[in-house]
């Protein structure tokens, strides 16, 4: 039997417990009053007292049924509006408990109001703290960049120092104009109606440009650079996806001491392409592999600091990889190495 059925029959149950009750009370209460006052009533009289009697128990005993259950859906509609009004006042950490019961719908409703409520705070939580990482980003070289400046003011300072700080303040220029072109990229990915044009093309060929353009800063390091790339052709959207080699070629070099080892391969397994960038780097801690693609998130910050980065770049990757329906992964060792995996469908 369904739900409503159930709750239907239930009610009339009681209606007929409770009318079948108020008749039974009304024939006790009459047979002791008549009893006691007029003795000589017809039968039917007295049948037709008790059953109007009865009746009348029962509409009051369902009128105060319905007065109590009318409160409290007027006590339920006030906590809802004072809920309401404090989230609309931007007070997210409201949690309605009404400590009665009420109708399967004004739960749905109470529990939808907790759920909004517990999601707009989570919101609020990462919009805070979105705000204060960018700030800290922007804060750490707008400082360098007044310091130094500052100090060019001096007359007597050597054409060494000089030259010096005018590379620092352009240095911090540099990331600063970093810092706003990632923010703008992961917004615009971000934005709701932002797709991908996916086009056929040789992904083998886009990785290997990336390799040989990056190579300045391999070779700078006099890192070995291997690569193995099986011919695939892959339907992703193309400038996005250079992106991505982008960034984890270019991280696995920053991450790498001198001399180290970096692979790169590509091959097919079965209707995914799998890229995997490996490196004999500085490697990172279980606890820092598992926030890495977060925004901002950066595993060793003074490092960091010298290293030119500001923690948007797996993010942008993972977002580029998810909007291809694809997947990322990382297993690294401290002091070792460090293996990011891209398994993408072909197409
Ligand atoms: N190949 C790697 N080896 C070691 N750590 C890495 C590697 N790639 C990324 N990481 C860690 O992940 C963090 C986040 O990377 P990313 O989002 O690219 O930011 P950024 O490069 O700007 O620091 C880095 O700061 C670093 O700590
Ligand atoms: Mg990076």
């Amino acid at each position: 039997m369904g739900k409503g059925k159930m709750k239907f029959v239930s009610g009339v149950v009681l209606l007929l417990v409770v009318y079948v009750g108020c008749i039974a009370g009304a024939f006790f209460l009459t047979a002791h009053v008549f009893t006691v006052t007029i003795e000589s009533l017809s039968p039917v009289l007295i049948q037709i007292i008790n059953s109007l009697l009865g009746l009348l128990g029962a509409i009051l005993f369902f009128s105060l049924f319905q007065m109590k259950h009318m409160a409290q859906i007027k006590q339920a509609l006030a906590a809802i509006t004072a809920a309401l009004e404090k989230i609309s006042r931007g007070d997210f950490t409201t949690h309605l408990h009404l400590g009665f019961r009420v109708s399967e719908e004004v739960e749905a409703l109470i529990n939808n109001i907790n759920k909004m409520a517990l999601e707009l705070n989570q919101m609020e939580k990462m919009r805070q703290e979105f705000i204060s990482n960018v700030s800290h980003e922007i804060q750490s070289p707008l400082t360098s960049i007044r310091g130094f400046a500052q100090a060019l003011h001096n007359d007597q300072l050597s054409s060494g120092d000089r030259l010096r700080f005018i590379s620092i303040i352009e240095t911090e220029s540099i990331r600063l104009s970093q810092l706003s072109d990632s923010m703008l990229k992961l917004a615009s990915l971000e934005a709701e109606n932002s797709k991908i044009t996916p086009v056929a093309y040789r992904l083998d060929k886009q990785i290997k440009n990336i390799i040989l353009a990056c190579e300045p800063q391999w070779t700078q390091k006099k890192i070995e650079m291997e690569g193995f790339l099986d011919q695939l052709e892959i339907t992703a959207d193309e400038s996005l996806m250079s992106q991505v080699w982008i960034n984890l070629i270019h991280n696995s070099i920053k991450f790498t001491p001198e001399s180290g080892s970096i692979r790169v391969e590509l091959h097919r397994q079965g209707e995914n392409a799998v890229c995997r960038v490996s490196d004999t780097g500085i490697g990172m801690t279980e606890e820092d592999r598992l926030h890495i693609f977060e925004r901002f998130y950066k595993a060793d910050k003074a490092r960091n600091r010298s290293q030119q980065g500001n923690g948007l770049g797996l993010s942008i990757v993972k977002k580029i990889i998810d909007m291809h329906q694809g997947n990322i992964h990382v297993e690294s060792i401290v002091g070792a190495g460090t293996t990011f995996t891209v398994i993408l469908p072909l197409c």
